[in-house]
């Protein structure tokens, strides 16, 4: 059964759905007219490939407020897991200390544990407050002689609490640490400029709110950063040389790009450049203060660090009393057609210390650019019910 046309979408933060039409279009046309394989060969559809994925690395660089004078220096990759990766491993070698914090995704906690365990490394994470933010005097304290990198998620995929990074940039450069950010929430939202806010290392995926596919995403490196290259393979290029390209972009890139998803990308800018990224999150965020009002006040639910909205992405997540998170999502999803992400979201240290991880996580919501009003009253309504049949449940001394 094709329910997808009434389905009520909350699941924005694990990917953006649907994209815009322009996206949908343009790949289809480019893959038709141009699927040939970049920087590999003379002929010319091959080169108009490559010359699409170095305007985009150009287009990208500007988007993340990076140096125009190397684009090469935006490599592309799968994901930001596997940006983060890099970047976490082209950093760090044993004797050195990273800063990171609690609100982290698995691609940086995971990459950074196995260092600590097997490589020499030192780690400090820092909590954030009651309200969802890192405050930049904590990060000051976890400051080493020998710490070598703080790495930051930008916005959190669980809280959608927005990070002030450019405060913890300023740190950075005045001790001479290297400051990494990962973007996965946030690009396409939130303005990011890497020089104004001191950000050395940035990660992205591409298939958020940037409004590109799955399978794409990327690292930007500034300029004046060393970031040893932790992977080898093909270039395309230089193919007699025994070793992997030291050059940028080569240097961070590992096989055939991912030229559906370039494409994507590309129209995802044009599309971000005609909404503009300050209407589309005023869009979002009007909606998730409705539907943050709306589900506040219903006994039995609670919300997490979403008492002040400002710096906030439209991500958000609850709980309702005495239910389990999986079996709210099951009921949202089968009673209401509604699709949320439940459990822990990849962030297990964000709900550790919310306290949320013992009751296996809680309900995200997540709204995106193309949410409306009647979905989100659709959701107030749902959780209603739900809050309503559990305090019911309570009250009979049903459940936990
Ligand atoms: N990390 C993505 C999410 O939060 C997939 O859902």
């Amino acid at each position: 059964m094709d329910n997808s046309k009434d389905l009520i979408y909350f699941d924005n933060a694990a990917t953006s759905w649907p994209k815009p039409e322009h996206v949908y279009t343009y790949m289809m046309d480019f893959y038709r007219a141009t699927g040939v394989n970049p920087g590999r060969s003379g002929f010319d559809l091959a080169i108009e490939a490559g010359s699409l994925l170095d305007q985009l690395r150009l287009r990208l660089t500007r988007f993340f407020g990076g140096d125009l004078e190397t684009p090469e220096r935006l490599c592309f990759g799968y994901n930001a897991s596997d940006a983060l990766y890099l970047i976490i491993n082209g950093m760090l070698a044993a004797g050195d200390h990273v800063i990171t914090t609690n609100l982290e995704h698995n691609s940086v906690i995971r990459p950074i544990n196995h260092l600590v365990r097997d490589g020499g490394v030192e780690a400090t994470f820092v909590p954030f407050d009651a309200d969802g933010f890192v405050d930049p005097d904590d990060i000051a304290r976890a400051f080493r002689p020998n710490t070598r990198l703080v790495i930051v998620n930008h916005g959190s995929n669980v809280i959608g609490t927005v990070q002030p990074v450019a405060a913890i940039g300023r740190l950075c450069r005045q001790r001479g640490v290297s400051f990494a950010i990962d973007t996965t929430q946030t690009a396409g939202v939130i303005p990011i400029d890497m020089q104004a806010m001191n950000v050395d290392l940035l990660a992205f995926t591409g298939h958020k709110a940037l409004m590109g596919t799955t399978g794409i995403g990327g690292l930007c490196v500034r300029k004046h950063v060393e970031l040893r290259q932790s992977r080898s393979g093909g270039t395309g290029v230089n193919s007699i040389h025994p070793y992997h390209l030291e050059e940028y972009p080569w240097r961070m890139e590992f096989g055939t790009p991912n030229m559906l998803g370039v494409a994507s990308l590309w129209a995802g800018q044009d599309w971000l450049d005609e909404q503009g990224l300050a209407n589309i999150h005023a869009h979002e965020m009007k909606l998730a203060r409705r539907l943050i009002e709306g589900v506040r006040p219903l006994e039995g639910v609670r919300l997490y660090c979403c008492d002040r909205l400002e710096n906030h992405l439209s991500t958000f997540t609850l709980n309702i009393d005495g239910l389990d998170p999986g079996d709210v999502g099951t009921m949202l999803d089968v009673n209401y057609n509604i699709a949320t992400r439940t459990g822990l979201h990849c962030a297990p240290l964000v709900h550790t210390q919310l306290g949320t991880a013992a009751i296996h996580g809680g309900v995200r919501f997540s709204i995106g650019a193309f949410t409306t009003e009647a979905q989100v009253d659709a959701a107030i309504i749902a959780v209603e019910a739900i809050a309503r049949w559990g305090s019911e449940r309570r009250r009979k001394g049903i459940g936990r």
